[in-house]
């Protein structure tokens, strides 16, 4: 990638389009309007809270990322959302059941209201526990994208955006394997107008997204742009993407944790998580089809962390499962449990037990706000293609054709600022420190 020579200003509005409005989406918007208001703070978000060491220790140099790069201010964001569910922002909140009602979401009634959800590109062939009236029709997949096209120029014109970008917070589709029509985007336009069945609502409007020169960043574990013919077209197009599956919750706690042992060079024998929740994300995750998809984005993680092929005295034996079971009474208040069997010096084995009373959407709502601001920024910078940088933010990163992903979160929390100090053409930091004690 080409270090980008200047960074176009954030003038004017920046549209955050948002497929799904739902519990992610809502806590998300409302969140952002809250925070506008000064009702509640950004906790959990590193471009509006975190800092940047910038050169030597010494130097003192630490300003907030939001001083240091050039990134859209929250009160010029505007938002969009489609969803098979007609429900406006506020409604669809009182549903998700997040937000407290009288203290979050009532002092911002009329706002929520006011964005309604565009009608959806949706079928019961890719999400199977949903049934929605807001739904677009059309002759083939290609007519179906070229509406979602149509929606995303009416929306930049009528709210006079300078940019938009999109980040998926629809439900999780079912699991599809890239085949030969991912391949190019010839085989993909051709699929669309054959109406292949490997060709999901997703996908469609990953491409549409690109179409447009729409930053695209992928927050469910499913196919979307992540295969061949959208990656070189988004390239071709000059349009960052990035994903994919929000990281929050228990695999959150994984990334934290598995590289700890890791560094220690501890082994682990089992790692056994399992989850309760009861919002409608769950409703849909008790689908085989649907779950095969989270399955895959979750296990991935302690594989790439602990390289068990490398250290097979320590890792290679670990079983590892994962379980999510829908229990309404939990709603979007997630009970994670993980049971990690572990063993140190000659051997000998201990256990540790989380249990985390999780707030799902809390974790997810400032990684969509920190999304689109950085794809909005590397699209500024000229940064086209695969962002792997933001892989902070996901728990099946992304990455080049053939490179594995780095799934450290201390890693790539790195990776991002350096990044960030690539952009700025500021020394990036190693760490290595000789320099203090010569
Ligand atoms: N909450 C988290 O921490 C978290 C973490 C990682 C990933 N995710 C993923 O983010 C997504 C959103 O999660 P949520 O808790 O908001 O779920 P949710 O069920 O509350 O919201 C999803 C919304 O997407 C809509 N939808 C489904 N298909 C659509 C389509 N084709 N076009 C437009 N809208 C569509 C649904 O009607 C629903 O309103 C899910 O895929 C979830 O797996 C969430």
């Amino acid at each position: 990638m080409k270090q980008p020579s200047e960074i176009a200003p954030a003038a004017g509005k920046l549209g955050i389009l948002l497929p799904g409005f739902g519990a992610v989406a809502t806590t998300f918007v409302a969140g952002v309007e809250a925070i506008r208001q000064g009702i509640a703070a950004p906790i959990g978000s590193l471009t509006q809270m975190n800092t940047i060491r910038l050169g030597k220790r010494t130097d003192e140099r630490t300003p907030l990322i939001k001083e240091f790069v050039p990134l859209v201010d929250l009160e010029n964001l505007v938002f969009g959302a489609w969803d098979p569910i007609p429900d406006n922002g506020y409604e669809s909140a009182l549903v998700a059941g997040v937000l407290h009602k009288e203290k979050h979401l009532d002092p911002i009634k009329d706002f929520l209201s006011s964005i309604k959800p565009m009608p959806a590109v949706f079928s019961t062939d890719y999400v199977k526990k949903l049934e929605g009236t807001n739904v677009k029709t059309g002759a083939t997949k290609r007519d179906l994208a070229e509406q979602l096209r149509a929606d995303i120029r009416n929306f930049k014109k009528d709210n006079d955006c300078a940019r938009l970008v999109m980040v998926w917070c629809g439900s999780t589709e079912i699991y599809i394997r890239p085949g030969a029509v991912h391949e190019t985007i010839e085989a993909f336009e051709k699929g669309m107008d054959e109406n292949d069945h490997d060709i999901s609502p997703a996908q469609l409007y990953a491409y549409a997204a690109i179409m447009e020169g729409v930053p695209y960043a992928n927050g469910a574990p499913n196919l979307s742009a992540d295969f061949a013919a959208l990656e070189q077209l988004a390239k071709d197009k000059g349009v960052p993407i990035c994903g994919k599956d929000f990281k929050t919750g228990q695999t959150l706690m994984k990334t934290i944790l598995a590289p700890g042992f890791k560094t220690r060079m501890l082994g682990i024998n089992g790692w056994f998580s399992t989850n309760i929740l009861g919002n409608r994300d769950g409703e849909i995750l008790d689908d085989p089809e649907s779950f095969k998809s989270k399955e895959v984005s979750k296990l991935g993680v302690l594989e790439s962390i602990l390289q068990p092929k490398m250290y097979p005295a320590l890792y290679e034996k670990m079983y590892h499962k994962v379980r999510i079971n829908y229990y309404p009474p939990r709603g979007d208040n997630k009970e994670g449990w993980d049971a990690i069997d572990i063993f140190g010096w000659m051997g000998y084995e201990m256990q540790i037990k989380i249990d985390f009373l999780c707030r799902d959407s809390i974790l997810a709502a400032p990684i969509v706000l920190d999304l689109a601001l950085f794809m909005d920024l590397a699209s500024r910078a000229g940064m086209s293609g695969i962002q792997e940088w933001l892989s902070f933010y996901f728990k099946s990163p992304q990455t080049a054709p053939g490179l594995y992903p780095e799934h450290d979160i201390f890693i790539q929390h790195w990776k991002l600022k350096n990044t960030l100090r690539w952009m700025m053409r500021e020394e990036v930091i190693t760490h290595l420190g000789v320099e203090y004690y010569d």
